[in-house]
C-alpha cells in the first residue's frame, strides 16, 4: 500500500470563499492543500498573491500549505529597485523628481524601503512549502537556500516539456520533487500519462524523496500516478468540480490504498 496524500487544488474552487472552501476540502479528507500561485508571467495566468494566503492562514490552521509558485524569478524581491530608486533621489533631488517619490503612488516612508514579495511574503504569510519551477529561474541552489533560510520546505517542479535531469542536481537539497501532467496556467486539462516516466525514474533513485504529480488527476488515473510511484498527489477540478468531494476524496484514498 501506498502512503499517498491527497491535496486539493483550490484553483477551480469558489475564489469568492476561499476560506470556507478550504475548510470544506479538510472536512472532506484533504491531506494538505496546493495552492496555485500564477503571475502573468510564467504562466499566462493570474490567482492570487501571499496577501490572500495571509487571510487563508487563521482560517484552516495547522494545514499545510504547499504553494505552487507558477512565477518567474521565485528568489526576487523588491528590496533592490527601491534601493535604486533611493540613489536616484540623492543623485537627482529635483523638485519634480522628488514630487513623484512623495505623492500617493510611492509612499516613501522608512518602511517602503523593504517590500517583500514571493518568498518572504509567502513565509509571512503563514505557507508550509514553497515549491517553484527549476525553468523559472537561473539561480536554483540561491532560491532554495533563500527558502529554507525563510523556513520553509523548498519543492521544485518541471514543466512536462523539461527533463527530469533537470531536477538531478538538486534532489539532495529539496523536500519534494514535482511533476507536472499538464501544462501549468489552468485547471480541468487532460491528464499526460506520457510524464509517469519521469515519476519513476525518481522514485526508482530516490526512495525518501516526496514526489508529487499535479495536473489532471482524479479517481480514473490516480493509480497509474501511485503505481508510477508519487507519494503526493494534487487533484483540482476532479474534487472541486463534483457536487460530491468527500466521495472523491475518499475513491482517491480508497484506489492508492487496495
Ligand atoms: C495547473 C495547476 C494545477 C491544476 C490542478 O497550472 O498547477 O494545480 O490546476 O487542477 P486539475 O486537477 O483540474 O488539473
Ligand atoms: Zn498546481
Amino acid at each position: 500500500s501506498c502512503e499517498c496524500k491527497i491535496g486539493p487544488s483550490i484553483l477551480a474552487a469558489d475564489l469568492s470563499m476561499l476560506g470556507t472552501e478550504c475548510q470544506r476540502l479538510m472536512e472532506c479528507g484533504a491531506d494538505y492543500l496546493h495552492l496555485d500561485v500564477m503571475d502573468g508571467h510564467f504562466v499566462p495566468n493570474i490567482t492570487f498573491g501571499h496577501p490572500v494566503v495571509k487571510c487563508l492562514r487563521p482560517k484552516v490552521p495547522g494545514v499545510f500549505f504547499d504553494m505552487h509558485m507558477m512565477v518567474a524569478k521565485p528568489e526576487q524581491n523588491l528590496i533592490g529597485v527601491l534601493t535604486f530608486l533611493t540613489a536616484l533621489q540623492i543623485l537627482i533631488p529635483t523638485p519634480r523628481f522628488r514630487g513623484r517619490l512623495d505623492s500617493p503612488k510611492v509612499h516613501w516612508s522608512e518602511g517602503s524601503l523593504v517590500r517583500k514579495v514571493w518568498v518572504e511574503g509567502m513565509t509571512d504569510a503563514g505557507a508550509n512549502q514553497f515549491t517553484f519551477h527549476v525553468e523559472a529561474t537561473d539561480d536554483v541552489i540561491g532560491c532554495i537556500r533563500k527558502i529554507k533560510e525563510a523556513g520553509m520546505k523548498v519543492g521544485l517542479g518541471v514543466k512536462p516539456g523539461t527533463p527530469v535531469s533537470a531536477l538531478v542536481p538538486y534532489i539532495e537539497l529539496i523536500d519534494m520533487a514535482l511533476v507536472m501532467t499538464v501544462e501549468p496556467g489552468f485547471g480541468g486539462q487532460k491528464f499526460m500519462s506520457d510524464m509517469m516516466p519521469k515519476v519513476q525514474y525518481l522514485r526508482q533513485r530516490y526512495q525518501d524523496l516526496d514526489i508529487e504529480v499535479d495536473g489532471g488527476v482524479g479517481p480514473s488515473n490516480i493509480d497509474v500516478v501511485a503505481e508510477a510511484g508519487a507519494n503526493m498527489i494534487v487533484s483540482g477540478t476532479a474534487v472541486t468540480g463534483s457536487d460530491e468531494p468527500r466521495a472523491v476524496i475518499n475513491r482517491l484514498k480508497q484506489s492508492v490504498e487496495e
